[in-house]
């Protein structure tokens, strides 16, 4: 594992300090989502967010977007504490499709640039280059329920792509979808991106995802979620196919393994032995049952 030098903070597109976070629970308790995490992203940096299921990966997106407040700790964007959702500069991918099923897709795109005030004048242009950036143009006309899954998932990429923040959300934005589409959509994202010089933070839950896209791959804890470790892809994008058959590749995909399988263990283990504890349990009042019989 490489540890990531501490980068120059005038550079810093997001900076994450000390945030913690917990949910209430409607039984007065909380659940304890994020701890202490500290993370600096570099302007154009495309970062991969990684970690056990339930662990704060979305929460913590959700923070940087300033969709949920830290309960500790602050973000700052651009050097610019975060008050609250800020459009202009931050626009988010879900992984579920969030399109308006009503309108087109040329008209989704058109929805979101008037939410962010782009004039009248410049939405159609607008709308149109991010349609033909994810080759789309054919599909303009056709409502979200015409496409496919993949083709969803690109349409709610134009539209991101239309609001030309500099900064990039993506929430397992492919999840959905099966292997080879997603497989194909990874490599025109590394394509596209390459071009784009935007800062980007990606959850995903796909090791090989995170390896073929990320310039830095850092890994969560289970929750509460802390930062385990940092692990740097140094290879240059666009990346090939064939980045993902080569020896750095599979190394990196090994090691990142390593560091998540234990926190994985102890979010499944724990349910697993709980579940053996209860079976347990059981056994051992029907033992006491038959006995009293
Ligand atoms: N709105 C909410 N209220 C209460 N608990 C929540 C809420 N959203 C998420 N959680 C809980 O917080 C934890 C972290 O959730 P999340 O950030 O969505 O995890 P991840 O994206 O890593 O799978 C989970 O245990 C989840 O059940
Ligand atoms: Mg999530």
């Amino acid at each position: 594992m490489r540890l990531v030098p501490v980068p120059d903070v005038t550079q810093h597109a997001i900076s994450v300090g000390s945030v913690s976070h917990a949910y209430a629970r409607p039984d007065s308790g909380v659940v304890q989502t994020l701890n202490s995490v500290s993370l600096d992203i570099r302007k154009g940096e495309l970062l991969c967010l990684i970690g056990p299921s339930g662990c704060g990966k979305s929460t913590l997106l959700n923070i940087i977007g300033g969709l949920v407040s830290p309960t500790a700790g602050e973000v700052r964007v651009n050097g610019q504490p975060m008050r609250g959702p800020a459009p202009k500069e931050i626009a988010y991918v879900f992984q579920e499709n969030t399109l308006f099923p009503w309108n087109t897709i040329l008209e989704n795109i058109k929805v979101a640039l008037e939410f962010q005030g782009v004039p009248v004048s410049d939405r159609q242009d607008r709308a149109n280059q991010a349609i033909e950036a994810v080759g789309l143009s054919e599909f303009a006309h056709s409502y979200p329920h015409q496409l496919s899954g993949g083709m969803k998932q690109r349409a709610s990429l134009a539209r991101a792509l239309s609001l030309q923040t500099d900064i990039l959300l993506m929430d397992e934005p492919f999840a959905a979808l099966d292997e080879q589409t997603r497989t194909y959509l990874g490599e025109e994202l590394s394509v596209l991106l390459a071009a784009t010089n935007k800062t980007i933070v990606l959850v995903t839950h796909s090791l090989t995802e995170a390896v073929f896209l990320a310039d830095r791959v850092v890994v969560m804890t289970a929750r509460p979620a802390e930062i385990k470790a940092t692990i740097n892809v140094n290879t240059g994008h666009p990346r090939e196919p064939s980045f993902t058959t080569s020896a750095e590749f599979s190394d990196l995909r090994n090691e990142l393994y390593a560091l998540l399988r234990d926190e994985i263990e102890k979010t499944v283990g724990g349910f697993v032995g709980r579940a053996a504890a209860r079976d347990r349990e059981r056994r051992a009042v029907a033992g006491e049952g038959g006995a009293r019989s």
